[in-house]
């Protein structure tokens, strides 16, 4: 890893899942970072050393106090050479891109940049993005993009939860609005970062992110189209899966589950779909992935309802425990998760629902605040069913399935096979 220069400071706006891990890696490379959000609460915890994010300890972030403080103030940007955005990209309630984020950000940042400075984008979205949005908010400035200051889109593919791979080790790929927005922010990476994929334009880098998003949720929804049928056949999909891997070469496997949650998979192949219509283009592979993914929840909820019929028991009144309210295994990110939609169904029916999740204290369902409940035998055995929603690896599974008399595990977590439990 090189040096950063001593004159290298660094602004990252937007503190969330993507911003903080960013700010802490560069700020432990030994160069000065300051975090710029629109929420102050988050500014004032990260100033005062607290995490928000229960895989970086608190003492993560004391430790980067040394090179890092958090700050609303947005005049901080004058004395940054290196500008990186990673701020929300949602779609609305029509399922179109929401980039007001994006060109918020963008419209406080403009008045502060000076000559020489590099702008990046991280944050996921459709190909034209960088220079049909950012850069015209951003040449506001008097400042010509690509000569007076540098712009490129470098996108984060950061995976909360995954242990096997160190943030730094992750390569980037970065693609400028011209060749020396694309050489001066590769060159920026690489003080830090093991390794950088430099690409032709920013639209090759937006589209490079959206391919590797759009390739789970295709291949997870047709997963789950393929547990649907095999149930139906009565084959067990999860020893279909074991076998397929044994296969050398030509295979990923992607596992079922109640559907795919989480800021970035659910949403960003839309930004795709969206974009693309305006090429009276149809994605057709993102649409069908998307309509599957959307069903699982429903899916889940009439698995359980057809258990419980099984067992004499109506949905309506019977006590569900559900394990799990993150959206993926060993996370606190309930984000678009379906177990949350799993929930809400069975609610809607009726049930009386309880969850428990180690890493999410409480949720919000349709309104309604439901705090974790504690895990233990008298919890499992009084529920009619229990419902494994989030594979997290602290669970006791062997207890869970000698305690529980009917499971509905949408993971394959228990790898025990018998009646009670259903997979
Ligand atoms: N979460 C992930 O695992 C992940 C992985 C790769 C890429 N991404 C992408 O990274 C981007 C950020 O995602 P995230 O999960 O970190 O989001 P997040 O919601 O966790 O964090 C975003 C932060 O930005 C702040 N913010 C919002 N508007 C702002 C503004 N105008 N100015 C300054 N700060 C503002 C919010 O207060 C919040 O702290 C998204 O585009 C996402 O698709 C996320």
């Amino acid at each position: 890893m090189k040096k950063f220069a001593s004159k290298t400071s660094v602004a990252v706006v937007g503190l969330g899942y993507v911003g903080l891990p960013t700010a802490l890696a560069i700020a432990e490379a030994g160069v000065k970072v300051t975090g710029i959000d629109i929420n102050k609460k988050r500014v004032n915890q990260l100033n005062g050393g607290k995490s928000f994010i229960a895989e970086i300890p608190d003492e993560t972030v004391k430790r980067m106090l040394k090179n890092f403080r958090a700050t609303t103030d947005w005049k901080a940007i004058k004395k940054c050479n290196v500008v990186l955005i990673t701020v929300p990209t949602p779609l609305n309630k029509n399922k179109a891109p929401d980039t007001s984020f994006i060109e918020n950000a963008a419209k406080k940042i403009y008045p502060h940049i000076k000559r020489g400075v590099i702008v990046v984008l991280e944050s996921t979205t459709y190909p034209g993005t960088t220079e049909e949005l950012l850069l015209p908010i951003l040449e506001r400035s008097g400042l010509k993009a690509g000569r007076d200051f540098y712009l490129a889109f470098a996108p984060e593919r950061i995976d909360p939860g995954n242990k096997q791979f160190k943030f730094t080790d992750i390569p980037k790929v970065v693609g400028g609005i011209n060749k020396i927005s694309t050489d001066k922010t590769a060159a920026f990476y690489q003080l830090y970062l093991k390794k950088v994929h430099p690409v032709s334009s920013a639209r090759t880098a937006e589209m490079t992110k959206l391919l590797e998003n759009i390739f789970r949720l295709v291949n997870i929804s047709l997963v789950n189209e393929l547990k649907m049928l095999a149930d139906k056949m009565d084959i067990d999909f999860w020893e279909v899966i074991e076998a397929a891997k044994t296969k050398p070469y030509g295979f990923t496997p992607f596992y079922p589950g109640p559907g795919v949650g989480g800021h970035c998979i659910p949403l960003d192949p839309f930004y795709l779909s969206w974009k693309a219509r305006e090429l009276n283009f149809f994605t057709r592979f993102i649409d069908l992935a998307g309509e599957i993914n959307e069903l699982m929840p429903h899916h889940v909820a009439t698995k359980v309802i057809w258990a419980l019929n099984n067992k004499k028991k109506a949905v309506r009144g019977a006590k569900i425990l559900a394990l799990g309210v993150a959206y993926k295994k060993d996370i606190d990110d309930p984000r678009e998760s379906p177990a949350v939609e799993v929930i809400k169904d069975l609610v809607k029916k009726g049930a009386n629902v309880r969850y428990n999740d180690p890493f999410i204290p409480q949720i919000n369902v349709s309104g309604k605040t439901f705090r974790s409940v504690p895990l233990n035998k008298k919890a499992l055995k009084s529920a009619d069913c229990v419902l494994v929603l989030t594979d997290h690896s602290i669970y006791d599974y062997k207890m869970i399935a000698r305690t529980a008399k009917l499971i509905i595990d949408t993971r394959g977590a228990i790898k025990a096979r018998k009646p009670s439990i259903i997979t």
